[in-house]
C-alpha cells in the first residue's frame, strides 16, 4: 500500500521534508474526482469520491414512448423525461471500493408520498440508470436495498440492485414478509411515521465492482457478497451515511 512506503521513507528523512511529503502521502488518498454533478461523465479510480443520484418518483415517469409506442427507460438527466418534476432527489458520493451505507431518513422523506419508486443514476453522455425498484406503498415498506456500482476503466457502466433473497427477514417475526421478487419489506403501518415502532428509514449498502481507471480490480462488492449480514452492519458502522446534500428540488 501507498501508506506503507510513505511511513518507511519518511523515518530516513529531516523535518521539512517529512511535512512536504506527509502532505503527498495524505494526497495519495485524496479524492481525485473534480465531479460533483451526478449529471456528469468522469472516470474514478480507487479511493475518489463518486457522485450519483437516487430519484424517488412514479414508476412510469421512469419511461418515455419510442416511435412505436414502446416504452424505454432512460436516465434522470435526460430532457425527454418531462415528468419528474414532483420526484425527490437525494446526491451520494461515497469512496470508490469501500462498502458505505446510504441512508435516507424517515422524517426527511417517506418514498410513498413521492411515487413510491426509485432508480439510482449517474453520467451524462455515459449514462448509466439502474431498473426501477420498489420502495413503498399503502401496505410494505422496503427499509434495505443493495446496490452494485460496476466501473470500467474507471466509467461506470451500470448500476444494479442485488436482493438477498429474503435471507436477511426469513429470521424475523411477523413485521417483515418477503416480497415477490425477494426483496424483504415491513409492514407500513408499524412504521414510525404511521404511528409505529419501527425506524423505516431507507438504507443502501453500496458497494463496487470492475476495474478503476488505472485497472487496479474494485473489490468491495465481492466482499459485501460473501460477508454474513450480522459482520456487515460492524463493518460500516462508521461509514454511515454520506448524504452531500438535503433532499431538494433538483430538476
Ligand atoms: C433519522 O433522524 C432522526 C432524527 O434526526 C434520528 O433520531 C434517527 O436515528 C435517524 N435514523 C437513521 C436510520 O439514521
Ligand atoms: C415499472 O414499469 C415497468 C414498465 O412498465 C415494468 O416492467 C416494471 O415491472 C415496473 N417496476 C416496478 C418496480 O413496478
Ligand atoms: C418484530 O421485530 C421488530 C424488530 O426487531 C420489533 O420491533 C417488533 O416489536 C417485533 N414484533 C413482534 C410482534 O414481535
Amino acid at each position: 500500500m501507498a501508506g506503507g512506503r510513505c511511513r518507511s521513507r519518511t523515518e530516513i528523512v529531516t523535518g521539512a521534508f517529512v511535512l512536504a511529503l506527509s502532505v503527498l502521502c495524505v494526497s495519495a488518498y485524496s479524492d481525485e474526482n473534480k465531479v460533483f454533478s451526478p449529471c456528469a461523465d468522469t472516470t474514478v479510480r480507487k479511493h475518489d469520491g463518486f457522485t450519483f443520484g437516487l430519484l424517488i418518483s412514479r414508476n412510469d415517469s421512469f419511461f418515455a414512448q419510442d416511435k412505436n409506442k414502446n416504452k424505454i427507460q432512460l436516465s434522470p438527466c435526460d430532457k425527454r423525461l418531462n415528468q419528474l418534476a414532483s420526484g425527490q432527489v437525494a446526491i451520494f458520493r461515497p469512496k470508490v471500493d469501500e462498502i458505505s451505507l446510504l441512508i435516507v431518513n424517515y422524517t426527511q422523506v417517506n418514498p410513498q408520498n413521492f411515487g413510491g419508486n426509485a432508480v439510482v443514476f449517474a453520467g451524462k453522455n455515459f449514462a448509466a440508470v439502474s431498473p426501477p425498484v420498489f420502495l413503498a406503498g399503502q401496505t410494505y415498506r422496503v427499509t434495505s436495498l443493495n446496490l452494485v456500482l460496476n466501473f470500467d476503466k474507471g466509467r461506470l457502466v451500470n448500476l444494479l440492485w442485488k436482493n438477498d433473497k429474503c435471507k436477511s427477514c426469513q429470521h424475523g417475526n411477523s413485521t417483515f414478509v418477503c416480497l415477490v421478487g425477494g426483496q424483504c419489506a415491513v409492514k407500513a403501518s408499524q412504521c414510525k411515521d404511521a404511528g409505529g415502532k419501527i425506524d423505516c428509514s431507507l438504507s443502501i449498502q453500496a458497494a463496487f465492482s470492475g476495474t478503476d481507471k488505472y485497472q487496479s480490480v474494485l473489490n468491495s462488492w465481492y466482499q459485501m457478497d460473501n460477508l454474513q449480514q450480522y459482520s456487515l452492519y460492524n463493518l460500516y458502522s462508521n461509514l454511515r451515511s454520506t448524504l452531500r446534500s438535503q433532499f431538494n428540488l433538483f430538476f
